[in-house]
């Protein structure tokens, strides 16, 4: 008896401690593919529920959200799923980890110079897009600031690897011949591949004629973490909060 509790406590101080970067990142992944299309990729979809801001409403304890996660909410349209008791702590791992980036900095950004860094030495246009300016190759950044909270953004920034949503990332072929090309994906059938390369040119190529092709995991975008002081990174993420899908200028 002493040794089946011993058991269950050492059980549970490895559910709550022993997550490598690696894990939440796994936990972020399942997030990702089984809970966003009821509670958005912010986790604030349903309402009254804020699954990114470390409070909860039935849970506390790591143990009760892997519970809720594992058994779901009788009698509300929360599902139970089916994961392993530690697939469900990396998923709380993960939901954690938002909290902590959201409270990390607590620096107050300043929107003018983030829009400065941003046109300016940050190079964002090379890739993205607000309103009628920059490129199409990342994702357009017009109406961000609505679409996203600013720990998300700021994670984007510091770690862009750990955070690809499905639809921004890139696809990659090599051509019969040896070459290789990536771009951000336009249409794919049967037949076909249509990329938009990183000179913004529409490249179109038969899947016949290809050696491989494929979704690539690791984002395009460069890491910011030791590029930006943390002010910067603050500047950049208020600037970021004020795209609201009206064309600035
Ligand atoms: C089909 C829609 C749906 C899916 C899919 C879903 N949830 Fe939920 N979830 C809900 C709803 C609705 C509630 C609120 C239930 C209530 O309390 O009325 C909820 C509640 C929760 C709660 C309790 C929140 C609190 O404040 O205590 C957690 C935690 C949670 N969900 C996590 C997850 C995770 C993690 C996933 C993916 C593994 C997931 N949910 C998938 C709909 C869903
Ligand atoms: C070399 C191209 C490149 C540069 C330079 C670049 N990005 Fe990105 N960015 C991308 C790509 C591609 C993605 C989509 C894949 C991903 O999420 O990492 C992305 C994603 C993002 C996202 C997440 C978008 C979403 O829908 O959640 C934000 C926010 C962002 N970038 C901001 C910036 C800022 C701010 C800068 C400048 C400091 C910048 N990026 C510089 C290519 C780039």
């Amino acid at each position: 008896m002493r040794i089946c509790l011993f058991f269950l406590a050492a059980g549970a101080l490895l559910a709550q401690h022993s997550y490598t970067p690696s894990d939440v990142q796994d936990g972020g992944k399942l997030f990702r593919s089984n809970c966003v299309e009821c509670h958005g990729v912010d986790g604030n979809l349903v309402s009254g529920i804020d699954l990114a801001h470390g409070k909860f409403r039935r849970a506390s304890t790591d143990e009760e959200l892997i519970s809720v996660i594992r058994n779901g909410i009788p009698g509300t349209p929360m599902p139970p799923g089916n994961f392993t008791e530690f697939q469900a702590g990396t998923i709380v791992a993960y939901l954690r980890s938002l909290a902590s980036v959201g409270s990390g900095s607590g620096i107050a950004g300043d929107p003018a110079q983030g829009k400065v860094l941003f046109e300016g030495t940050g190079k964002c246009l090379t890739c993205h897009r607000v309103g009628s300016t920059g490129s199409r190759l990342g994702p357009d950044l017009t109406a961000i600031g609505s679409q996203r909270r600013p720990a998300m953004l700021e994670k984007s920034i510091l770690d862009p690897n750990a955070e690809i949503l499905p639809q921004n990332r890139f696809y990659r072929v090599v051509t019969s011949d040896g070459k290789t090309v990536t771009g951000r994906l336009l249409n794919r059938d049967t037949f076909s591949v249509q990329l938009l390369d990183s000179n913004e040119r529409i490249r179109s190529f038969m899947i016949a004629n290809l050696r491989e092709h494929g979704f690539v995991d690791k984002s395009p975008m460069p890491s910011y973490a030791n590029k930006l002081t943390p002010q910067q990174v603050a500047d950049v993420v208020a600037y970021l909060e004020t795209l609201k899908g009206i064309a600035a200028q």
